[in-house]
């Protein structure tokens, strides 16, 4: 799709609500008019819907109100008239069974929401991981203006003089704990340094990730993803960006022109060079699906393949996203790789200006933490995409996180068939396992869980921890947290519970893992596990009414993007009728 700058002024969409003398007009401005606005207000003006993710509950998005504010100064000097709503507000940290299953309801509530209320333009609030795809899908089935400002990463952790982590800090303390390195008391000391400001994960987590995912993409202003989100700079940008949307109502600069192939080609080797987390994977898989744009797992592979990691943050490296913010930023990892040719350079941006605009002046101010080319954490960063008789439809895993020394292994399978028995058995010592076989999970996919929680990285047996192991091969059809590290293998389709060749594992059975070659081979002969699948039944819980049954009942696999099947696609801002 092209975009041409439209000629203004035109007839808005919010007219249609507002416009005229008619009763339905003089009944939409009346009922407005209760929050104390002045009759001009509805001359014609762009309406800006604020989309708002703050939640107490959420606390990675807590501060969201005041931002909002931000960008409502924006708006109103540019010559609209913004108005902030909520959504559904998908925070990874309290939501159970898993935020994942509900962040195709919170896209559902953005679509709907944008389409049936007044609105020209929309400015897209988010911050905790699931926030910023499930606003951005919404928004790219709706295909309004657009332009995402994300809360930011909270300030670096701090316990006991040195950083952590948020999130790969609970995973290293928890292993330390059942390593007897660390004692129980320390651990919970170290709980109140690990989030410390408001903002979301300061780790290259799935938060941070999709924040320069939608950097990435051309849908935020440049340099959005890592300020911090207690810098001033942060409420200058959503300032900026509340001007900005109004100009873009009046381009009629939509979605659909700027979430283009370019830009996903673009956001997937951006993903390589952070090191980011493997839940973009699913969340930019569901996020094209929307636009029309036809994005695949092994697209994934091909583009991502020889983009070196370059960001040195956990929890693939050592810094966290406040060293990120100092050094430069996202435009010089932008600009590094149009440098090295790896950058689609013309791809459109919400400002209206091809990307490679917004970072090519970019410096590096620290090549520590944006390392150069050369000395990259590795060559071949990105997501390997595996295939094999175990994974038909693929599984991925994050190289920068894993160990050098599995990338070729094959090795004897312990299987959990749920993630119950894998917390009943992990402690036992008379678990038979060490520490060259395969931990494989079942029936925590989309459907199995349901939600695809994120257990993939499953802690490894105290008792070889404390003989010093750090890493073994996982296998499953669970996520991962993007702020967790490991030889993971994640995301395998068929998941067990639909069926897959996964739920045929059984203990004791050889598994092959060849990373470079991309290969996930279950060594058991076809009439074996035709043998097994005769007399498999599904062992997870069908719901029949509730959020629950519609999820499992259409939620798509996981190579797909796990969204629900009848949401996939853009379907437009056209309302047909008014009820009044
Ligand atoms: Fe919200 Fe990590 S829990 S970003």
């Amino acid at each position: 799709m092209t975009f041409e700058k439209k000629t203004w002024p035109r007839s808005l969409r919010s007219q249609e609500w507002f416009g005229g003398t008619g009763k339905n007009a003089i009944m939409h401005r009346s009922w407005m008019k209760n929050q104390g606005l002045p009759a001009d207000t509805f001359d014609g003006r762009p309406v800006i819907g604020i989309c708002n993710t703050w939640s107490e509950l959420t606390p990675c998005n807590a501060h969201l109100r005041e931002l909002a504010e931000r960008v409502k100064r924006g708006v109103l000097e540019a010559g609209g008239f913004p108005v902030e709503f909520p959504v559904f507000s998908c925070g990874e940290s309290n939501l159970r069974p898993t935020a994942m299953m509900f962040r195709n309801l919170a896209a559902m509530d953005v679509e709907e929401a944008l389409r049936a209320n007044p609105v020209d333009g929309v400015v897209l609030l988010t911050g905790c991981d699931k926030t910023t795809p499930s606003l951005l899908m919404g928004a790219a089935s709706v295909d309004l203006p657009a332009i995402v400002v994300s809360g930011g990463p909270m300030l670096n952790g701090k316990w006991r003089g040195k950083d952590v982590g948020s999130g790969t800090a609970i995973w290293q303390f928890s292993e330390m704990v059942k390593a007897g390195e660390m004692t129980l008391a320390e651990f919970m000391d170290a709980e109140q340094g690990m989030a410390r400001s408001a903002g979301h994960c300061m780790t290259m987590g799935t938060a941070s990730t999709m924040a320069t995912m939608a950097e990435a993409l051309g849908m935020t202003l440049p340099g959005n993803a890592a300020i911090p989100a207690v810098d001033a700079h942060r409420r200058v940008l959503a300032h900026l960006s509340g001007r900005r949307i109004v100009d873009m109502v009046k381009d009629d600069l939509r979605p659909s022109h700027v979430l283009t192939n370019a830009a996903f080609e673009n956001a997937i080797r951006v993903n390589g060079a952070v090191g980011g987390s493997t839940n973009a994977v699913i969340h930019l898989l569901a996020i094209a699906a929307r636009v029309g744009v036809p994005l695949s797992l092994d697209d994934w592979d091909r583009m991502g393949r020889d983009v070196p990691t370059i960001v040195n943050l956990q929890p693939s490296g050592k810094h966290l996203m406040e060293e990120f913010y100092y050094a430069g930023g996202l435009p010089v990892v932008m600009r590094t790789l149009g440098d090295l040719g790896l950058l689609n350079r013309q791809a459109l941006a919400v400002n209206g200006k091809p990307i490679w605009e917004g970072v090519k002046d970019a410096e590096n101010f620290n090549s520590d933490v944006i390392l150069p080319p050369e000395e990259a954490l590795t060559p071949q960063g990105g997501i390997a995409v595996l295939r094999g008789n175990l994974a038909p439809d693929g599984a991925v895993l994050k190289p920068s996180a894993a160990s050098p020394q599995l990338m070729q292994h094959r090795g004897r399978a312990v299987v959990f068939e749920s993630i119950e028995d894998y917390h009943e058995r992990i402690g036992r010592d008379d678990l038979d396992i060490d520490a060259s076989c395969i931990m494989v999970l079942k029936y925590c996919g989309p459907k199995g869980y349901p939600g695809m929680a994120e257990v993939g990285n499953m802690g490894l047996p105290p008792k070889l921890l404390k003989q010093g192991i750090k890493d073994m091969i996982r296998i499953s059809d669970a996520r991962m947290s993007g702020t967790a590290y490991g030889t993971v293998i994640l995301h395998v389709a068929p998941e067990a519970a639909a069926g897959g060749p996964l739920a045929l594992v059984e203990n004791g059975d050889m598994i092959a893992v060849d990373i470079p070659a991309r290969r996930l081979h279950l060594d058991v002969s076809d009439e074996v596990l035709a043998a097994r699948r005769a007399t498999w039944t599904s062992p997870v819980r069908q719901y029949s009414s509730g959020y629950a049954a519609l999820y499992t009942q259409h939620v798509q696999q996981a190579n797909l993007g796990a969204d629900l099947d009848l949401l996939v696609g853009p379907r437009g801002s056209h309302v047909e009728r008014d009820s009044h």
